[in-house]
C-alpha cells in the first residue's frame, strides 16, 4: 500500500509517499480502509519535533514513522475480539498516538472509533475528531461555559479553534476570537462576538478580562495570562511551547493559591461518547466542521505545511 513516511524531523519535504507492507490487525484492531484523513497541528509538531513533547517517542528522530491521526474510512477486516465493528462499516475516529493514518489502510482500535453518520462524507468526518474533542472538553468540561461568560479563545481560526469558536457560542458565551489578519472575518462567521488580530494586538495587554481563556497556540507567561482573567476566572493551554507549560506547572497553583485563577493544562481525553455528542449538533445543523481545501495522499507535504504556515481557516483534509 502507499504510505506518507518519515525518519527524520525537519521541513515538509522530509515527507515522503512510499510503497510499504500493508498492516494486519490485532486481536483487538480494525483494519481500515482510509478515505479521508485530516491535518492536525499535531501532524506539523511531529515533523517538526518542536514544541518538545512532539519528540516524546523519539527525542533524536521519529520512532513512529507516520502521522496523521483523524481517519474517517470503511472496516476492511476485524480481529477477533472485535465487537462493535464489522467489515464493511464506515467508521471515524481519531487514533492519536498510534498515528499511520496519511495511508492508504490503517490498522486502530475500535475504542478509538465511532460509526460514521451516513449523512456526512468522509472528508467532514475525518475534519471532527482530535480538533472537536479538544474544543468539547476545553469549553464544556474544564471551561464549564455559562450563558453570558466572556470566552477567549487563542488560536480560533485553526481546526480546535473553529470548533471552540461555535461550541462556546451554543453554551451562551460572548465570544472573541484571536487569529492572524488573514482570518478575522472567518472568525466572524463562525460566531465571534469580537476578533483580535494577534499580529496587531496583544489580548492580555488590552485591559480587557474574561472567565475562560482557551488557548490553542499558548507561548506567553503565566503572568500574562493572569492578568487577562477575571477573578475565579479559568485558563486553559491545549497546545503551545513547553517554557508556557512548565511555567503554568510551577506557577499556576500559586496563582490560583493568592488570586483564586486557574491556569492549567488541558489534557484531552479523546473517547467516543464526546465525538458523538459533536456527530448529533453536527447533524442538528449546530455546529459546522469547516473544511478549508482538500489534498491527494500524494500532497500531504503541502498539506501539512499549508497547516504548520498557519494559512488554514477551519480544517485540511487529505481525500483518497
Ligand atoms: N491538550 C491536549 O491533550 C491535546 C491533544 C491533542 C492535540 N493537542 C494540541 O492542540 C493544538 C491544536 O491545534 P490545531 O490543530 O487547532 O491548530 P491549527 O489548526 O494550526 O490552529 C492554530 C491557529 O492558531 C493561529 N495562531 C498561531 N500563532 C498564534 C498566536 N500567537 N496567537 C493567536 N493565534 C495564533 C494559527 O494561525 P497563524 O499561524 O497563521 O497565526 C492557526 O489559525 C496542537 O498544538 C496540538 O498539539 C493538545
Amino acid at each position: 500500500m502507499k504510505a506518507i513516511v518519515y525518519t527524520r524531523y525537519g521541513l515538509p519535504e522530509a515527507l515522503q509517499l512510499k510503497e510499504v507492507a500493508k498492516p494486519t490487525p490485532r486481536d483487538d484492531e480494525v483494519l481500515i480502509k482510509v478515505h479521508a484523513v485530516s491535518v492536525n497541528r499535531s501532524d506539523w509538531e511531529g515533523l517538526r519535533g518542536k514544541p518538545l513533547y512532539a519528540r516524546l517517542g523519539g527525542l533524536l528522530r521519529p520512532r513512529q514513522q507516520r502521522l496523521g491521526s483523524d481517519i474517517a474510512g470503511q472496516v476492511e477486516m476485524a480481529g477477533r475480539n472485535i465487537s462493535r465493528f464489522q467489515p464493511g462499516d464506515e467508521v471515524f475516529g481519531d487514533i492519536l498516538p498510534r498515528l499511520g493514518g496519511f495511508a492508504e489502510y490503517v490498522c486502530a482500535r475500535e475504542s478509538a472509533l465511532a460509526p460514521k453518520p451516513a449523512s456526512m462524507t468522509f472528508e467532514q468526518a475525518a475534519a471532527i475528531p482530535q480538533a472537536a474533542v479538544i474544543a468539547l472538553q476545553g469549553i464544556r468540561d474544564k471551561g464549564q461555559v455559562q450563558p453570558g461568560q466572556k470566552v477567549l479563545i487563542n488560536g480560533a481560526g485553526g481546526g480546535a479553534g473553529t470548533f471552540a469558536v461555535q461550541l462556546a457560542k451554543i453554551y451562551g458565551a460572548e465570544v472573541t476570537g484571536v487569529d492572524n489578519t488573514g482570518k478575522l472575518d472567518f472568525m466572524r462567521s463562525l460566531g465571534a462576538d469580537f476578533v483580535i488580530d494577534h499580529t496587531q494586538e496583544d489580548f492580555t495587554r488590552s485591559g480587557k478580562q474574561y472567565d475562560l481563556i482557551l488557548d490553542i497556540v499558548a507561548h506567553r507567561s503565566v503572568f500574562a495570562y493572569k492578568r487577562a482573567l477575571r477573578s475565579n476566572g479559568s485558563y486553559f493551554l491545549a497546545g503551545g511551547s513547553v517554557a508556557t507549560m512548565l511555567q503554568i506547572l510551577l506557577v499556576g497553583p500559586w496563582i490560583r493559591g493568592t488570586t483564586g485563577k486557574k491556569i492549567r493544562i488541558l489534557a484531552v481525553r479523546p473517547n467516543i461518547e464526546d465525538l458523538d455528542l459533536v456527530k448529533e449538533l453536527i447533524e442538528a445543523g449546530q455546529v459546522t466542521p469547516v473544511i478549508d481545501k482538500t489534498y491527494p495522499l500524494s500532497e500531504v507535504p503541502e498539506a501539512i505545511g499549508y497547516v504548520g504556515e498557519g494559512h488554514a481557516q477551519g480544517k485540511v483534509v487529505i481525500s483518497m
